[in-house]
């Protein structure tokens, strides 16, 4: 059953048992603070348990608390945290997966600052960010680079750049986000400048290490940024060294589009964004996106759409899903369906640990008298 889902494959070095691998999934499990909590490391022994190839966790910040998206984001941002960063990389290895940190600036949805930063001032929502003086640009990079060798120091397996959802990334590539006159804005050689800057120095930080790269392959708005440029700038990442794109679409400010939460709930809606991708480039490239149907997934590898599956709120949901679709019993999976209305996103917008509410009623309520 489905054998390209359960083939290996390596990435610069680094051999994945099989093509499974743990999307990044925020949801507000580390303390309050950004500490590793137990919470949160029960969290992701339950993910790596499930028999992915890679777990990878959930944005955490490389400063604090201007790229802090709340204050229960993960801090990878200072060495008070690398105890606990180690705990949580031993924890996912010693269930047999690999594990990745996924590293993050939030810009302009930096939710732990009332002044949040931006590459421009441009609203979002009803607030207001501060356009980053060229000097605060450099001190960031910097800030990329520190926080993934705390990713190395701590032994993850290697280190991903959130570069998807609207954060600072992608806020710089952007034309909507980005109205800078200097070198970092105008054309996609200087909006993609930023980017390709992190990019550099982080790899120069960690020498011979994997570093990924989460994609934001269309934006889905209408002035914004999409596959034209995209597609040029994955292939600037590959060139770069990057390890593999993980691909995505949409942001925070188009999740909610009516059309956007009508294509969202189709299996396999971002499918058609990492065949692009994939067309492109000669790196791995993870899909994700409702891919909770084995057959669909075996056929996007089948198909060359994408190398590797990424399962986000599918596996959460379902961590027996890998054992299960492995055992020829996916009748018995337990799916994520669009129809509870995205009510783990709801949770975690409200501040809140989120709880899936497709899990079976005895799994809530120990959940909640163990952790609420
Ligand atoms: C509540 C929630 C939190 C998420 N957090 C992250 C994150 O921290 N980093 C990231 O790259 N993507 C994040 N994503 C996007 C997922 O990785 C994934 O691309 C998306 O949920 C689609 O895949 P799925 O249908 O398997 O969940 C998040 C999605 C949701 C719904």
């Amino acid at each position: 059953m489905h054998p390209l889902l359960f083939s290996a494959i390596s990435i610069q070095g680094r051999i994945l048992k099989n093509r499974l691998t743990m999307a990044p999934l925020y949801l507000g499990y580390a303390g309050e603070g950004g500490s590793v909590s137990e919470m949160l490391l029960a969290h992701y022994q339950l993910m790596a348990r499930s028999g992915v190839a890679l777990v990878m966790v959930e944005n955490a910040t490389v400063s604090h608390p201007d790229g802090s998206g709340s204050h229960r984001t993960l801090r990878a941002d200072t060495d008070d945290h690398l105890d606990g960063l180690k705990q949580l990389a031993r924890a996912i290895q010693q269930e047999g997966a690999l594990a990745g940190l996924q590293i993050n600036h939030a810009g302009r949805f930096a939710h732990a600052t009332d002044q949040p930063l931006a590459p421009s001032a441009v609203k979002t929502f009803d607030r207001m960010p501060r356009a980053l003086e060229e000097e605060e640009i450099a001190r960031i990079v910097d800030r990329y680079a520190q926080a993934a060798q705390r990713a190395q120091a701590a032994g993850f397996d290697v280190v991903e750049l959130h570069g998807g959802t609207g954060y600072l990334l992608a806020q710089f590539l952007s034309p909507r986000t980005n109205r800078r006159t200097d070198g970092y804005g105008g054309a996609l050689a200087n909006r993609e400048r930023f980017a390709l800057e992190v990019v550099s120095r982080v790899k120069t930080a960690v020498g011979d290490y994997p570093v990924g790269y989460r994609f934001l392959a269309d934006e889905w708005m209408p002035d914004g940024w999409h596959l034209d440029e995209s597609l040029p700038f994955a292939r600037r990442l590959a060139d770069a060294g990057i390890a593999y794109i993980s691909v995505m679409g949409g942001t925070y400010e188009s999740f909610g589009l009516p059309e956007v939460v009508r294509k969202s709930a189709q299996p396999g809606y971002m499918l058609d964004l990492a065949a692009a991708v994939r067309a492109e480039v000669k790196i791995p490239v993870i899909a994700a996106g409702r891919l909770g149907s084995a057959a669909v997934a075996e056929s996007a590898i089948a198909e060359g759409k994408a190398d590797l599956i990424g399962l986000a709120r599918g596996l959460w949901t379902d961590p027996l899903w890998p054992q299960k679709v492995r055992e020829g019993r996916e009748a018995e999976i337990i799916h994520c369906t669009p129809d509870c209305g995205d009510a783990c996103t709801r949770m975690v917008m409200k501040g809140r640990p989120a709880y899936c509410v497709q899990w079976p009623a005895e799994k809530i309520k120990e959940w909640k008298a163990k952790f609420v």
